[in-house]
């Protein structure tokens, strides 16, 4: 179905391992990765950007887990960060400083303060006011800081609203006409070292136009920066490469954003830094879940589920399509349903009308796709503990992180005072 997922014999399996088996061994709702599907879709990618200087920042918001973190940056991967939770991950997985960028239009000053100790590669700045407390926590350090601007290409990536963030009327980045007056202001500061430019039209991009405007106009501005003595050495072309969420459909090969980047980046002469999240980790991973209750009504068919919105929120969030297969193929009759969540809401949906092999109580399902802003977009809504978190690497599995119990659901509340 995608690579390392596949039926054998009926029985769906990520790498070697038989999910049904694991499914009853380790309980549902699931989280599982494929090492080798995580590190094929890494390759992908980075090799597509091999003849250039090149840093694959993995967006560690699309999938967060350190053991993931840990086998990108065994691959090579920097990370790309928008808080000190994230630069904390990524340093926890061994990532090296210099490979990691923070992003984020609302750093506040002890996570400025945090990304400045700990040496990385460039903070990517905002806003003037930013700047400003970029340079007043650089002073306090004595710690020259590397900069990057994150400039508004104004361009519109066709994606969804949500996550579409390069338009003019959005929260991120300065603004284009604004960025050369800013690079000057922060060329002249005693701390700040204005060596990058930075930009991200937004996620699940499958029109490489988008890119290549974007791209080109970035280009023009560091050519301009270039003839005012100001060094850009780092042209990062943020993430948003999109996936295929349905099989059947094939993706855009990374190879294509790739032959667009490549000839505007060499004439400009900067290193490339890239960031995708969702295209590394979304098809390494898919969420197991089983069938609690089959409820037929008003000739609607609800097949109710133990993963609820708050296991997987996108459906709900941005009406998103994940692909639905049984973990045991079926051949029987197929029949259209809608697979809804246990949570107390109408929205808790993960797939509406949509046409199924018939399936039973206590059958388990695979929602694909999964493996990007899945579990990291997790919650404990209706105090449900989450999910765990499992590795497949060939026919071994590993748990990289443990089922919540309840008594974590309260763990950090303090107790009641008894009367
Ligand atoms: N760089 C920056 C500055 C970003 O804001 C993002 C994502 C990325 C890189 C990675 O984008 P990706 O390659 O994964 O598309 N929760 C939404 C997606 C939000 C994306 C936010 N920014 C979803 O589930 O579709």
């Amino acid at each position: 179905i995608y690579p390392y997922l596949k039926y054998v014999e009926k029985n769906l399996h990520f790498e070697n391992v038989n999910l049904k088996d694991l499914a009853l061994k380790e309980g549902t709702p699931l989280y599982v990765y494929s090492k080798n599907a995580l590190l094929y879709w890494f390759n992908e990618f980075d090799s597509a950007f091999r003849e250039i200087n090149h840093i694959t920042c993995f967006a560690v918001k699309s999938c967060s887990n350190v053991n993931i973190l840990s086998i990108l940056r065994e691959a090579g991967a920097g990370a790309d960060t928008v808080s000190a939770g994230e630069i904390f991950r990524s340093l926890t997985a061994g990532i090296d400083p210099k490979k990691i960028v923070f992003a984020g239009v609302g750093k506040r000053e002890d996570e400025i303060e945090y990304a400045i100790e700990k040496d990385i590669l460039l903070i990517n700045v905002e806003s003037e006011s930013e700047l400003k407390t970029v340079e007043k926590v650089a002073g306090k350090l004595q710690k020259n800081v590397s900069i990057a601007f994150r400039v508004n290409p104004e361009v519109d990536a066709g994606t969804h609203p949500y996550i579409s963030t390069g338009l003019k009327t959005s929260k991120f980045g300065i603004n284009y006409e604004e960025a050369i007056d800013l690079y000057k202001l922060a060329a002249n500061s005693k701390w700040l070292n204005p060596k990058g430019i930075h930009f991200h039209i937004g996620s699940q991009i499958t029109d490489i136009s988008a890119f290549e405007e974007a791209a080109k106009k970035i280009a023009n501005l560091v050519k301009e920066l270039h003839s005012i003595g100001i060094e850009i050495e780092y042209f990062d072309a943020g993430g948003g490469l999109g996936i295929n969420y349905n099989p059947s459909i094939p993706p855009i090969p990374s190879k294509a954003l790739a032959e667009k980047l490549i000839p505007i980046v060499k004439e400009i002469g900067c290193t490339l830094i890239l960031e995708p999240g969702r295209r590394i980790s979304g098809n390494a991973g898919i969420l197991l879940t089983k069938v609690i209750y089959v409820k037929e009504r008003d000739e609607k068919l609800f097949y109710i589920v133990d993963a609820g919105m708050n296991d997987l929120s996108r459906p709900s969030l941005y009406k998103a399509y994940h692909h639905i297969v049984p973990v045991e193929e079926k051949n029987g009759i197929v029949k259209k349903a809608d697979v809804v969540g246990p949570i107390c809401e109408t929205g808790d949906i993960l797939a509406e009308g949509r046409e199924l092999p018939e399936l039973k109580e206590g059958d388990v399902i695979a929602v694909l796709s999964a493996g990007a802003y899945g579990f990291s977009m997790s919650s404990n809504y209706n105090s449900r503990p989450r999910a765990a978190e499992i590795l497949v690497d060939s026919n071994t599995y590993r748990i990289i992180r443990q089922r919540e119990t309840l008594g974590d659901l309260i763990a950090r509340e303090t107790l009641p005072p008894v009367k």
